[in-house]
């Protein structure tokens, strides 16, 4: 792989002694509970002009990290999916309801994580699962919104990901979607921040490259949201997309913001093909 000249940067900028190493993803294959195959690899979608092979950030984890993934009784973020099949079932609001008075077993919802973020029709613009999530807890249950990123939200994502593994990510970037993705793919290409990094600076031109104990992957989202070992629980899209800014000593956008759902519709789109992971595990 070529250094660019923002790479060599990068790499001295986050002070690696002893020049840069770069590794390969590593070819191990994911099954989940010895039965649901997870595509961590997969050729790139026509869109994607600087890549040829996307991977899953499974395949630039240790073997021990990857591990914690591959048994549900090992994964702590299946936790959090418990946890949010309890709120599933709770009756909450001024409508009596709980998601299962309306959708059933949370099985009903598979498919779903694949396509988000999708076109909203009756709202008229790009959503996240997020936003979906509550909407229903607001107009239909007539219960209070919750946090963005907060736990009981991000449990809930996990849950509805859950459901969906294995499935191939595949979100729709054309039609009316179109012009949120493009927004979300000039985000993904600008620099920012004091050390005049963007997206695909890391993500795209430098993935491989090990950043002192870390390797750094493609960025994906399909294995979203993702318990971290690091800070021990699980973390949604957009809180990541806010550290990573965050990194390059930027003013970060808000979760939720309109940035944020362009880019992730747009980063959703360089997984598709990937299969559908979360809750994932990364160190
Ligand atoms: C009063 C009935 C009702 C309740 C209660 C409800 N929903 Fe919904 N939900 C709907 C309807 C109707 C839709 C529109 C899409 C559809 O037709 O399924 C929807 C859509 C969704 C979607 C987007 C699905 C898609 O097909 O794109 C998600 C995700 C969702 N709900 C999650 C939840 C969760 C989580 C809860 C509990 C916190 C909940 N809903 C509670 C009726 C409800
Ligand atoms: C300075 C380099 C750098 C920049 C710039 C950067 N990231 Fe990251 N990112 C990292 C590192 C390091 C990690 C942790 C290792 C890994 O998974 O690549 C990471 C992880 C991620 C992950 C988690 C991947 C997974 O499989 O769990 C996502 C998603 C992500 N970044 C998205 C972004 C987006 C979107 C941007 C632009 C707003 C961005 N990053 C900018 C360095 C960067």
């Amino acid at each position: 792989m070529q250094l660019k000249a923002k790479t060599i940067g990068l790499v001295t900028t986050l002070s690696i002694a002893c020049g840069p190493v770069w590794a390969d993803p590593d070819t191990d294959q994911l099954t989940i509970n010895g039965d649901i195959t997870i595509i961590t690899e997969a050729a790139a979608p026509s869109h994607m002009e600087y890549i040829d092979t996307i991977y899953s950030g499974w395949r630039f984890r240790s073997d021990e990290t990857q591990a914690v993934q591959m048994d549900d009784f090992d994964n702590p973020g299946m936790l959090g999916v418990e946890n949010a099949l309890a709120a599933w079932d709770t009756e909450e609001g001024s409508e009596g309801k709980s998601c299962a008075s309306c959708h059933g077993a949370a099985e009903s919802l598979a498919g779903i994580r694949a396509v988000y973020p999708k076109w909203n029709e009756a709202k008229g613009m790009v959503t996240t699962l997020e936003m979906e999530v509550n909407n229903c807890r607001e107009t239909r249950m007539g219960a209070e919104k919750w946090k963005y990123t907060g736990g009981d939200m991000t449990d809930m994502v996990a849950l509805i990901s859950s459901v969906s593994r294995g499935m191939p990510v595949n979100v729709a970037i054309d039609g009316p979607a179109q012009s949120t993705w493009e927004a979300g793919k000039e985000l993904y290409y600008t620099r920012t921040g004091q050390l005049e990094l963007s997206c695909a600076n890391c993500h795209e031109d430098s993935y491989g490259l090990m950043i002192r104990a870390d390797h750094l992957s493609q960025g994906q989202i399909n294995g979203f949201p993702t318990y971290r070992l690091k800070n021990t629980k699980l973390n949604s899209v957009h809180a990541r997309f806010k550290g990573c800014v965050r990194d390059t000593r930027a003013e970060t956008f808000a979760p939720g913001s309109p940035e944020f759902i362009a880019l992730e519709l747009y980063v959703a789109s360089r997984g598709n093909g990937l299969s559908v992971e979360g809750p994932s595990v990364r160190n």
